[in-house]
């Protein structure tokens, strides 16, 4: 498969679920960028878009489209977003582009969570691609120690900070065959900022593409 064009596809899959919102949640990765670029030729009716990492913020500023903070935002209509991996319950890995927090915070702040992925992605059960976690800085021995100890095997991103100042976690050696119990279990550890597992506030409509069409999931 074509990653990028089936990524693409997805994307533009994505705008007609924007149709008709003046504001807008933007996530962030290549997929994203697709969708940036499809969103162009109507940025202008948008009266602003709220970015979860600054590459996004950059890219939208570069189309015409103002970067609004999420507390003046207020709730999101909807909030359009890769993943890294999804299950067709609409539970999700993400964080491979070290975005996770504040695409965590933009979903939670949004009534609808628009997912576009390619279909090598749709999988049955999440963890082959490693799960990652945010963690402050100063936790992340400890944080890495517990994480063995539940059956995982944490690799440091090194030399990797995120857009908060923070450090990277991916868990590999994982099957998550309880998303929700596994995102509330890792997310209690101190020092833990972020877990990469979207279930809680998962994806409720996951656009799933190939080269040439995307499949509209409704979880
Ligand atoms: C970034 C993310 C991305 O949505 C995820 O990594 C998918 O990226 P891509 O669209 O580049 O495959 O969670 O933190």
């Amino acid at each position: 498969m074509n990653s990028e064009q089936a990524k693409q596809v997805a994307a533009k899959a994505a705008l007609v679920h924007i149709r008709g919102y003046d504001i807008i949640g933007v996530g962030s990765g290549s997929t994203v960028r697709h969708f940036i670029t499809a969103l162009e030729p109507s940025a202008r009716r948008l009266k602003g878009a709220v970015a979860s990492s600054a590459d996004t913020a950059r890219r939208l500023e570069a189309i015409g489209v103002d970067v609004i903070d999420l507390n003046e935002a207020g709730t999101l209509p909807v909030y359009v977003d890769g993943a890294d991996e999804a299950t067709r319950h609409g539970h999700l890995i993400k964080g491979g582009g070290g975005a996770l927090t504040r695409e965590k915070i933009i979903a939670a702040a949004s009534r609808r969570f628009i997912c576009m992925i390619h279909r090598p992605k749709l999988v049955d059960v999440l963890g082959d691609f490693g799960l990652p976690i945010e963690v402050i800085p100063m936790a992340r021995s400890y944080v890495a120690r517990e994480l063995s100890a539940r059956g995982g095997r944490p690799e440091w991103r090194e030399g990797f900070v995120t857009d908060n100042g923070n450090h990277i976690i991916d868990i590999k050696n994982l099957r998550i065959t309880d998303p929700p119990g596994l995102e509330a279990e890792f997310g209690q550890i101190a020092g833990v900022v972020t877990v990469g597992l979207f279930a809680h506030r998962g994806a409720d409509v996951l656009l799933v593409a190939d080269e040439v069409q995307a499949q509209t999931l409704i979880p």
